[in-house]
């Protein structure tokens, strides 16, 4: 039995990772194997690519097109090493960003050329596509008051995608919409704005007719 493959998108501070820790549960409790990842990273060796694109003191000079391709690094290592195994041992895979991220952040966001964009993706992952996405959807101003939420922890490491501009991250959300208008049957938009315990009922709803008897 093949396993299903989830993943999860949307800009800064729609809930993803807390969403994604409550399906997890929910699916073990159900007897279901379950594997949680996220992107950049999910492998060693993606998490040093994730380092080095997120927080490195010399990704200040990173060009959008090295950004593109260490994006798909890690990716191509995770698919490879983790995703696909998984899948075929029949287990459920939830990934924290994939590869809708990088046509709305590499494309939309750093405008690169979305053509260019699409075969360094099909190059990393192959025929290993999500079965559903869900997008989690708040309003830029919401994400923005997020995101400075976490730049002002004291604690947080310098972050360069948290550090871009606001029409970079508009240009995010409008690139999302686009992704979601295409492909409506796998992308499914879902309302973060609503308390956590809603929205995860709102995902429990889109998942379930996904999913088979726990076991098989
Ligand atoms: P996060 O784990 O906090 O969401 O951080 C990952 C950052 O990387 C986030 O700002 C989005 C960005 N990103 C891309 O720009 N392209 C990609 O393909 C992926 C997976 C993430």
């Amino acid at each position: 039995m093949p396993g299903l493959f989830i993943t999860f998108e949307g800009t800064e501070g729609g809930g993803k990772s807390t969403q994604i820790a409550l399906l997890a549960e929910r699916l073990r409790k159900l007897g279901h194997r379950v594997r949680v990842l996220r992107e950049p990273g999910g492998t060693p060796i993606g998490e040093e690519i994730r380092h080095l694109l997120k927080h490195h003191p010399a990704n200040e000079v990173m060009t959008p097109e090295a950004e593109l391709l260490l994006m798909n690094a890690s990716r191509a290592q995770l698919v490879l090493e983790v995703i696909r195994p998984a899948l075929k041992a029949g287990e459920i895979v939830l990934c924290d960003r994939f590869y809708d991220s990088t046509t709305a952040y590499q494309g939309h966001g750093r405008q690169l050329n979305l053509a260019l964009v699409k075969s360094v993706v099909d190059f990393a992952v192959g025929r290993t596509r999500p079965d559903l996405t869900l997008l989690l959807h708040v309003p830029p101003e919401v994400s923005e008051v997020r995101r400075r939420n976490r730049q002002a922890r004291t604690t947080s490491p310098r972050d360069r995608f948290e550090e871009a501009d606001r029409a970079f991250f508009r240009r995010v959300e409008l690139g999302f919409a686009e992704i979601a208008q295409a492909e409506p049957k796998r992308v499914r938009k879902v309302d973060a704005t609503k308390g956590i315990e809603a929205v995860h009922d709102d995902i429990w709803q889109l998942i379930a007719p996904h999913l088979s008897p726990a076991g098989n």
